[in-house]
């Protein structure tokens, strides 16, 4: 019998630090455990300032260095979303609020970091306003995170 394939999205603000991050390490692990077929990934952001840009340098830099390439576009999050994709990972609490506020259903909404029982922070902090070491942090937190929704998602069919 086959898979279904299995709809990701991972929400930010600006769609180009956190969610691109995002999007990129989960492809990437997909990627290693040769199942890109039960997966659909793409991210976006709750505000629409950046689209049709790339990652922030910084935070494509940061990936690289991990051997993660941040290729995606940043485009604004818009209502097909809601019913396409089966999990909507928010990086913090306020994307999840403006999501739930825009009609998103909350059973399909949650915060990336609830997926990672070590995960020593709820949010995964914005670090578009910070240093280098923001950055740095944000991976490891995402990284993570993203290890443990993919066993999630992978070890529950469908
Ligand atoms: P992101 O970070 O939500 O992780 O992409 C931000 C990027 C840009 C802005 C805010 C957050 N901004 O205000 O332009």
């Amino acid at each position: 019998m086959s898979r279904p394939v299995t709809r990701v999205l991972f929400v930010c603000l600006g769609n180009i630090c956190r969610s691109p991050l995002a999007e990129g390490i989960f492809r990437h692990k997909v990627n290693e455990r040769g199942v890109d077929h039960l997966f659909v990934i793409d991210s976006a952001g709750t505000g629409g300032w950046h689209a049709g840009n790339l990652a922030d340098a910084r935070m494509r830099r940061v990936a690289a260095q991990k051997g993660v390439a941040l290729e995606s576009r940043a485009r604004q999050v818009h209502e097909e979303d809601y019913r396409s994709f089966d999990h909507i990972l928010c990086m913090d609490e306020s994307n999840h609020q403006d999501l739930i506020a825009m009609g998103a259903p909350a059973a399909r909404l949650r915060l990336l970091l609830a997926c990672d029982p070590n995960a020593p922070l709820e949010e995964v902090p914005d670090p578009y306003y910070g240093d280098d070491d923001g950055f740095e942090r944000v991976f490891g937190l995402v990284d993570s995170a993203c290890s443990a929704l993919l066993d999630e998602l992978l070890g529950a069919p469908g």
